[in-house]
């Protein structure tokens, strides 16, 4: 039987390795992107009847999250097209300690549908495939919330989990908390990176309206900017946000990747070597 999986944001950090157990394991899927070949756009609603036609389950990464004020309209008008075109199964990539992602949250859960939350926690990949590592390769990165502990969690095992929630029966209405075993502050994880990669690199704490100054000078889109300053005043250390899930070692009968075993695979990609 058919059973075509939607994966939204199938070209980004957890998006392409779910597509890649899919590829794998012989089973159909459509990428869901601005630049994939039925083009999804999350400003274009006017397109997604057409991408979503005839898929079985939904994997919903939001852009750029699900925090930003349009987020909840958006997903409850993309919740409201699964139902009308048949859809099964909704699987939603969700932000730990964001009020507002909870509520996008509710909307996936109370659609009728077999719905499923992947709650995670910072990822790994923030230091290798996105806004940190530009900081690493110039060699210095300051950050505000310099002593925040983080239990950062990998893509690759959001992905496994994931491809398993979408290709298996069990787990409707579940929210599962994905983080990593361990928790690490930006200067452990500067510290790390910097013996790992042998270089030289230096952490300045700054403030974060400090930091935002920064964010003006780059000139960030202002929804962007908007974003990075509620993650750190609002989510960082948000009291729980440190709490360090078994979830993914359920699921996945193995333990989390630690931080340090991301350190070790990544550095092989000469990904931290200018
Ligand atoms: N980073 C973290 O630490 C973290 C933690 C918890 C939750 N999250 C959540 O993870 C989600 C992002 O997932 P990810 O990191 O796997 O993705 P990502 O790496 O940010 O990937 C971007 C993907 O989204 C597509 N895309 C970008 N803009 C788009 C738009 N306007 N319309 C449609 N598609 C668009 C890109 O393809 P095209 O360029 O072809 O469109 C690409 O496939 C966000 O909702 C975020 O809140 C992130």
């Amino acid at each position: 039987m058919k059973k075509p999986v939607l994966v939204l944001g199938g070209t980004g950090k957890t998006g392409r390795k779910i597509v890649q157990h899919l590829s794998d394991a012989g089973l159909e899927y459509r990428i869901g992107s601005r630049s994939a070949e039925k083009a999804f756009d999350w400003n274009k609603p006017e397109d997604w009847p057409e991408v979503l036609a005839g898929m079985h389950s939904m994997y919903i990464s939001y852009q750029p999250d699900l925090a930003i004020p349009g987020a909840l309209e958006s997903i409850e008008k993309l919740v409201a097209l699964a139902q009308s075109l048949g859809l099964k199964k909704l699987v939603l990539l969700s932000g730990k300690g964001e009020r507002e992602a909870e509520l996008c949250e509710q909307i996936v859960l109370q659609s009728g549908l077999e719905a499923t939350v992947l709650r995670a926690s910072w990822f790994n990949q923030n230091f290798s495939e996105s806004f940190f590592l530009d900081p690493i390769l110039q060699g210095h990165i300051a950050l505000p919330k310099a002593q925040a502990k983080v239990p950062y969690v990998d893509t690759d095992d959001i992905a496994e989990v994931a491809f398993k929630v979408l290709t298996e029966d069990g787990h409707d209405q579940e929210i599962y908390e994905l983080t990593g075993p361990d928790l690490w502050t930006f200067e452990e994880i500067i510290d790390a990176i910097a013996k790992v990669s042998k270089r030289d690199l230096q952490f300045t704490p700054i403030s974060l309206s400090a930091y935002m100054s920064v964010m003006k000078e780059l000139q960030l889109p202002e929804d962007v900017a908007w974003l990075i300053h509620y993650l750190f005043s609002e989510v960082i250390d948000a009291p729980g946000n440190d709490f360090i899930s078994q979830d993914i070692e359920k699921l996945l009968g193995r333990p989390a990747t630690s931080f340090q075993e991301y350190l070790n695979k990544t550095v092989k990609t000469g990904v931290w070597n200018p």
